[in-house]
């Protein structure tokens, strides 16, 4: 099977909906159709900047897809400051990323609570981003593949056979994320390769179907060597999503 891969660019907390238009029109010009014949790629604008990315894209026909950062579990209701799945879907969003570890760390989200999201974000035809990674202090005490299963069960448990084949699993170790410091090849393909696993154990022919990005300092410099890997399928790029120029390279990487 041909996994078609997928690179994301995920800007946190960054860029108001002026610098939004802005990077993504410079990324517009910095990528050639032809580059988006072998790679899926999204953006993830924070959600006040989504509609001002959508009408770019959209006016530009451009091929970047269009994804959010976080999502509630409900379609409406009484939940001061939330965004609703629902409310995605109708600007165009296709990928919501959920269970980022800046939520379960900052903002206290569980498995149990990533797993609403992923149900809640398919029901409204979008496809989520799963993210699992472990800290360093898991990390050092033996305990990663672990704890990555257990975000993977637990984060995938409500979801139907289809959908874990269409799924997106994001594995970023905390300790890569912001810090310069990227997992080697040999971890990150063989973390990667544990969760297709993992995925399998739960559906038969869903390992082999689930994309895994990888993320934590992907660079222009680094991105060749992780996407050869057998079990990456693609990278949810933080700080190098902020620069066209590094975002457009990383996207390029089959070319470099
Ligand atoms: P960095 O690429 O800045 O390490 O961030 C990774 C990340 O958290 C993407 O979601």
């Amino acid at each position: 099977m041909t996994r078609v891969p997928l690179i994301s660019g995920n800007w946190k907390m960054n860029m108001n909906h002026f610098e939004a238009i802005q990077l993504v029109q410079k990324l517009g010009y910095a990528l050639a159709k032809h580059d988006f014949e072998k790679v899926n790629v999204t953006v993830h604008p924070p959600f006040t900047d989504i509609r001002s990315v959508q009408t770019v894209i959209d006016a530009d026909r451009m091929k970047f897809l269009l994804g959010a950062q976080n999502c509630h579990s409900e379609i409406s209701g009484a939940f001061t400051g939330e965004v609703s799945p629902a409310m995605l879907s109708k600007m165009a969003v296709s990928y919501v990323i959920v269970g980022h570890s800046e939520r379960r760390h900052l903002f206290s989200e569980t498995n149990e609570d990533v797993a609403s999201k992923a149900v809640a974000v398919y029901a409204q035809d979008m496809t989520p981003i799963v993210c699992v990674g472990e800290t360093l202090e898991q990390r050092e005490n033996g305990n990663a593949r672990e704890i990555v299963e257990t975000q993977v069960r637990g984060s995938l448990s409500g979801l139907k056979k289809n959908q874990l084949e269409s799924l997106v699993v994001a594995y970023e170790p905390v300790w890569a994320i912001g810090t310069g410091v990227t997992a080697s090849v040999d971890d990150a393909q063989g973390m990667c390769s544990h969760i297709r696993h993992v995925v399998e154990s739960m559906q038969t022919g869903a390992g082999e179907a689930v994309r895994i990005q990888y993320g934590g300092s992907v660079k222009p410099s680094n991105a060749t060597e992780l996407m050869a890997c057998d079990d990456i399928d693609g990278a949810l790029v933080g700080g190098a999503a902020l620069d066209s120029e590094s975002f457009a390279r990383i996207v390029m990487y089959q070319e470099s």
